[in-house]
């Protein structure tokens, strides 16, 4: 049975102020006990400050993206070692931001979603369409693409510690959430594709989230189809209330 995970990427949010005051305020009001994976994503400097206030509570602490290489001459750069080095057991990788923004390619996802997994990180790997790729009816064959291209090489027993999250770019900080119908399509898609790639175990372990105006009002809905394992959540993981009331109505 798939755990639900509710994921916050904070993106390029919150000073170290507001960072903490989220944190703790989230750690507070967190039963211990919690039905869902929670992870949070704040940006590399407040990363360390996650891990000490989360220590000992159901939240776990993600960063929002990695290199592959072990160290180096790699200006600017954080490796997977340097990661799990101060404690963060997940990292976001390939998210459409990064793919527009900072030319990240299917090949440099599927580096550092090798990397990620061989430092014993949990990669949560991002794929979506964009809408016109939506109405030129090319959106499962993307979709496909860059889940084959993302986990190329991986074996199948790493694949059981793969989460996947399907973020159709026109949903993101929109206010448009795609339908459950819609998002669960492409979801179900994405487990096909890996059953045929890895085999039933990987395809039924692997966790795959809809992100992309995910909110307290519509989660339910989103995490109670049969593909949709959780959410992965920008703008509403930046307030505890917003991101309490997605974690309490997941199912
Ligand atoms: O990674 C989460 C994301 O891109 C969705 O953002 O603000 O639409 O929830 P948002």
């Amino acid at each position: 049975m798939r755990k639900t995970i509710i994921a916050g990427n904070w993106k390029m949010n919150h000073l170290g102020s507001d960072a903490k005051a989220t944190i703790t305020g989230l750690v507070s009001r967190i039963p211990q006990n919690v039905k869902s994976e929670v992870v949070i994503a704040p940006v590399f400097p407040y990363l360390p400050m996650a891990v000490e206030f989360t220590k000992g509570t159901p939240v776990h602490v993600a960063a929002q993206n990695m290199h592959w290489e072990e160290s180096g001459a790699y200006t600017g750069e954080v490796s997977p070692a340097m990661l799990v080095d101060i404690g963060v057991t997940h990292v976001i990788i390939g998210h459409s931001e990064r793919r527009t923004y900072f030319n990240e390619t299917d090949e440099t996802v599927n580096k550092k979603a090798d990397a990620a997994l061989k430092h014993g990180l949990i990669p949560i790997i991002c794929c979506g369409e964009t809408l016109e790729q939506r109405e030129r009816g090319i959106m499962q064959s993307w979709i496909e693409g860059q889940i084959e291209k993302a986990l190329k090489g991986l074996t199948a027993a790493a694949m059981t510690k793969v989460v996947i999250a399907y973020e159709p770019i026109w949903a993101i900080g929109t206010g448009k959430t795609a339908t459950s119908a819609q998002a669960q399509e492409v979801c179900a898609i994405i487990r096909k594709k890996i059953l045929a790639l890895y085999g039933s175990v990987a395809a039924d372990s692997v966790s795959v989230l809809y992100g992309g105006s995910v909110k307290g009002k519509n989660v339910a809905e989103l995490t109670g189809s049969p593909d949709i394992d959780g959410g992965l959540v920008g703008g509403a993981s930046l307030k505890v209330d917003d991101f309490m009331a997605i974690i309490e109505n997941a199912v």
